[in-house]
């Protein structure tokens, strides 16, 4: 990984927020403590309350101790706390940029790089870009080194309102210093799903329709909505993680080999495999809810918001036709997990005597993105001692167990380094957002308009509705998990 070259101010606008304290911090921590973060780098919060530098130093710092206990020392909390100040200000007064112009130029005492941070409620993106360019903030010619800006997610909560996100952002930054986050790229074990089909020979031969029978992606959570129901509510589960994260993690599975590694490639493909995908059926898709969600505080009496939903795609192009990509998240499940199976096709012939149908279970691969990190291929075996009886076995790969226990990093640190670095590969890049909410659109205005599929209330710590489960039997298929030492 290369360092930044010269000296760079990270300013964080929403800084007084919940994901500056939980994460941002936290993972400028971690990346400094590991000597990743250049020595002459200032990070600027930019928000209403009105903190004293050391008053916001503290406040940070709770953040990183409680959520990065096992990193946090008191020592290089010191020195890393130095790096940080404050700026007092509203995100929609142009004035207080053109003041934040003048206050970054007397921290940082000659022309560096900047990043800037937007990690604030999402109806500040435009306004907030809108002013870094009115106070000639936005570009390089204006003075210094490179300009960046990082956008969080939510990015649009339909086609329409993302395509003009980006017009907005587009008429003060070019899309080359425009990073679109998705955490869920930042993960490890996201990552690794490129290495894993690209740096090895012996899958790839085998990812395709001739050898797949079906896909299936998992992002369940146990965890109820919580305190976010104000947002939640709005968004709903499509909105909050299909439109993102399960897509993406689609497009690393189901993408053909980029040419290289560099971020035009990879996202090229990217783009190309989520345009393949076909318009989605409302019947192949199911809707849920979890019971007492709608009267728990914030959520809106009566509502409708899916906290559920599991669907169907088929991609059309020459190594997916035919193979279905079954979907699901919710919230309030049975246990947090997030989980890929490709679940392979059943041998031409099978020449052993099964005593039932249900006793032979096809060949899985799970590449397990969270909470057990690591990838495990079930194949069948001869049970010992027997004549022909078989059992379902699992090689196994861990990451604590490969690579030393080392705890994998947060995804933010990883992001926040790319950025720095300027490498652009684990952000979305506008075709990519604008090619999902267009599959997402018609899904959501099909559910708002017809009483079909019905929301069904599923029960908390279940796997979700019923109907989740007749998706796949209308198949002859199931869900699969991957749990050691069990076969389904
Ligand atoms: C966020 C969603 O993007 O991802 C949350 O807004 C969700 O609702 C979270 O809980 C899940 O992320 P992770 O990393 O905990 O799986």
């Amino acid at each position: 990984m290369k360092k930044p070259s010269t000296c760079v101010t990270i300013v964080i606008f929403g800084a007084s927020g919940d994901l500056t304290w939980r994460k941002l911090i936290p993972a400028l921590y971690n990346n400094f403590k590991k000597k990743r973060l250049d020595s002459c780098t200032n990070i600027v919060g930019f928000a209403r309350r009105p903190f004293s530098k050391e008053s916001f130093r503290d406040h940070l710092k709770q953040g990183v101790v409680e959520t990065s206990p096992g990193t946090f020392d008191a020592k290089t909390w010191a020195v890393f706390a130095e790096k940080i100040t404050y700026f007092q200000g509203n995100l929609d007064v142009a004035e207080d940029f053109k003041s934040l112009h003048v206050y970054l130029k007397k921290v940082e005492d000659g022309p560096v790089d900047r990043l800037y941070y937007l990690a604030t409620a999402p109806e500040h993106y435009a306004p907030v870009a809108a002013n870094l360019g009115a106070a000639e903030m936005a570009h390089p010619s204006q003075g210094g080194g490179w300009r960046r800006i990082i956008v969080e997610k939510p990015f649009g909560v339909d086609l329409k309102s993302a395509e003009n996100l980006n017009l907005a952002l587009h008429a003060v930054f070019e899309e080359e210093q425009i990073y679109r986050i998705d955490h869920y790229l930042g993960k490890e074990t996201s990552q690794n799903i490129l290495f894993f089909r690209f740096a090895n020979t012996i899958f790839e031969p085998v990812w395709n329709r001739r050898y797949v029978d079906n896909v299936q992606i998992t992002v369940a959570e146990d965890l109820d909505v919580g305190q976010r129901a104000g947002y939640y509510d709005e968004a709903g589960v499509i909105r909050d993680m299909f439109q993102n994260h399960l897509l993406q993690l689609l497009a690393l599975v189901a993408m053909e080999p980029p040419s290289s590694f560099d971020a035009t490639s990879v996202r090229n493909e990217k783009v190309k495999i989520l345009e393949s995908i076909r318009p989605l059926a409302l019947e192949n898709t199911v809707r849920g809810q979890y019971s007492g969600y709608s009267s728990a505080a914030g959520v809106a009496q009566g509502s409708q918001t899916p906290t559920f939903a599991a669907v169907k795609l088929l991609i059309d192009n020459w190594r997916w036709k035919g193979v279905p990509f079954y979907l699901r998240s919710g919230k309030a499940l049975n246990r947090k997990v997030s989980e890929i199976i490709i679940e392979f096709q059943r041998p031409p012939h099978l020449m052993f005597h099964l005593k039932s149908d249900s006793d032979f279970t096809p060949n899985i691969l799970s590449l397990s993105i969270q909470p057990d990190e690591g990838i495990h291929l079930r194949f069948e075996a001869k049970l010992p001692d027997s004549d022909q009886e078989m059992r379902s076995v699992n090689m196994d790969f861990l990451y604590h167990t490969s690579f030393d226990g080392a705890p994998l990093p947060d995804a933010y640190e990883r992001l926040l380094l790319e950025a720095l670095d300027g490498d652009a590969s684990l952000f979305t890049r506008s075709d990519s957002i604008i090619a999902s909410w267009r599959l997402i659109d018609p899904l959501l205005a099909g559910w708002e308009k017809s009483e079909s599929p019905e929301l069904v209330i599923y029960k908390r710590g279940t796997w979700g509705p019923r109907a989740s489960d007749d998706l796949l039997a209308r198949d002859h298929r199931t869900w699969r998990t991957y749990s050691p030492g069990t076969t389904k």
